[in-house]
């Protein structure tokens, strides 16, 4: 028998509790062992519906000589680190979900962990994309990862589609279990870089923070870039972005403006999508729910039952480090993209040659452009050729400073 500790029993650990209890006897038979949750822990210990024994110490769990693993689902980084080293010392195997905690420790807690140490449910929730990035795709050069990986962040923007307003859809994903205890998490994008940051150290064995890399979320997209977006043939999602130039590796995370031919822009609602290009296989593609108790769970499970079965694998993928292939992160000023662009100004004359003019002039290069007449005054929408981040944010400045522009300018990348 395999004896579980679970350290946080809210969304995902109860789902855990439950699941291993429906499926008991396929689960038994998969892991070649009876697996069974013996103590939880949590902050608040009245909770009626959770069947398992409840404690708020910590410790109860990790030192407990009777538990194998320690399952950390409780979220955060400081405490979740405190939790999960302390298993380690205590020679248990870890199942984490949690992605804050991997995004700033991963390459520490891989050093500590003498024992198994799995994390599937940490990116992109029910999709097993970590096992097929480690595992499946071994053998690959991974050339480029791009991913719809926030489920919160998805839903919301499928349902601002239908005309839905942001925060009563915000409020939806919160209830139904989607969203991150602070939900500016998932909004600011950050949940998403976290998750990024995992599948590039996988990728690339690159051991970036969020603070190194180029974050944005979906707070400021409206209903006119929506519009926008329809007219020109796009859809917007939050993608996150990993891609190898030469020595270097690109990574970010922001709403994108995707061609609505393209597979990934059909994902619509929780559900998340990762397309790995790999130097050997060349696209692959995975799809399924990305946030969730149920689906969630379904990946924790599989990581203790990977366990139960004997099984240790590299944590990030790495059995000796990879000496001859050192990777660099490239400058977020240097990125390289398509940009739409919103700017409401007063109906004058000579808006358009001035704003023309400051485009040019930073080596920027107009592809399309729509004139949105509003009351009192007219959005302009522009969609540019590859310009570099730099000259964009250059010439969104100047334009800022115009005396005849209304509102903050707007931009949105386009990835084609
Ligand atoms: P949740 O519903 O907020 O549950 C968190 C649990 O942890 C609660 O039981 C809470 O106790 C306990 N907890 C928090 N801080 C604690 C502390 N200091 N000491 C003891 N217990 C503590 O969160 P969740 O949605 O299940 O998410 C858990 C983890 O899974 C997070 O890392 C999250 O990022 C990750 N994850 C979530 C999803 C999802 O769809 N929800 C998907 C993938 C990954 P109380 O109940 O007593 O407050
Ligand atoms: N809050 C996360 C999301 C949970 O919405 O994707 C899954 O990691």
């Amino acid at each position: 028998m395999v004896k579980i500790g679970i350290v946080g029993v809210g969304t995902v650990g109860s789902a855990v509790i439950e699941n291993l209890e429906k499926n008991k006897e396929l689960i038994k038979a998969r892991a070649g062992k009876e697996i069974k949750v013996v103590k939880g822990v949590v902050r608040d210990t009245n909770k009626p519906n959770i069947t398992i024994p409840l404690t708020t110490d910590y410790k109860e769990v990790t030192e407990n000589p009777e538990i194998d693993i320690v399952v950390e689902l409780m979220g955060g980084v400081d405490k979740a680190y405190e939790v999960v080293s302390d298993a380690l010392k205590h020679k248990k195997a870890v199942v984490t979900a949690n992605k804050a905690l991997l995004a700033y420790h991963r390459f520490e807690l891989q050093k500590l962990a003498a024992t198994p140490f799995e994390y599937e449910a940490s990116v992109a929730g029910g999709i097993p994309v970590i096992k097929a990035l480690r595992d499946g795709l071994s053998a690959n050069h991974i050339m480029e990862i791009k991913g719809i990986i926030n489920g919160t962040c998805n839903y919301i923007l499928s349902e601002m589609k239908k005309g839905r307003d942001y925060s009563e859809v915000l409020k939806e994903a919160q209830e139904k279990g989607y969203a991150e205890a602070d939900p500016t998490f998932d909004v600011g994008g950050y949940d998403a870089a976290h998750k990024l940051l995992i599948l590039a150290s996988i990728a690339y064995n690159i051991d970036a923070k969020p603070e190194d890399i180029l974050i944005e979320g979906i707070e400021n997209i409206n209903l006119t870039d929506i519009e926008f977006a329809k007219e020109f043939g796009y859809e917007i999602k939050l993608l996150g972005i990993a891609k190898k130039r030469e020595n270097k590796i690109e990574l970010r995370v922001h709403p994108t403006l995707i061609k609505n031919s393209e597979m990934i822009s059909k994902v619509e609602g929780v559900m998340n999508a990762v397309s790995v290009i790999g130097d050997v296989v060349g696209e692959t593609m995975y799809y399924g729910p990305g946030a969730g108790g149920d689906a969630t769970a379904s990946a924790v499970i599989s990581d203790i039952i990977e366990i139960a079965r004997g099984n240790k694998n590299p944590m990030l993928g790495y059995k000796i480090p990879l000496e001859n292939e050192k990777l660099s992160l490239i400058d977020a000023s240097e990125i390289i993209s398509k940009y739409y662009l919103r700017i409401a100004v007063k109906d004058e004359l000579g808006v358009l040659e001035k704003i023309s003019h400051i485009l040019a002039k930073n080596n920027i290069s107009i592809e399309s452009f729509l004139q949105k007449p509003r009351d009192g005054y007219v959005k302009l929408l522009f969609s540019t050729h590859k310009a570099v981040e730099k000259d964009i944010k250059n010439a969104i400045k100047e334009i800022q400073n115009l005396n005849f522009v209304l509102k903050d300018v707007n931009y949105i990348r386009i990835e084609e």
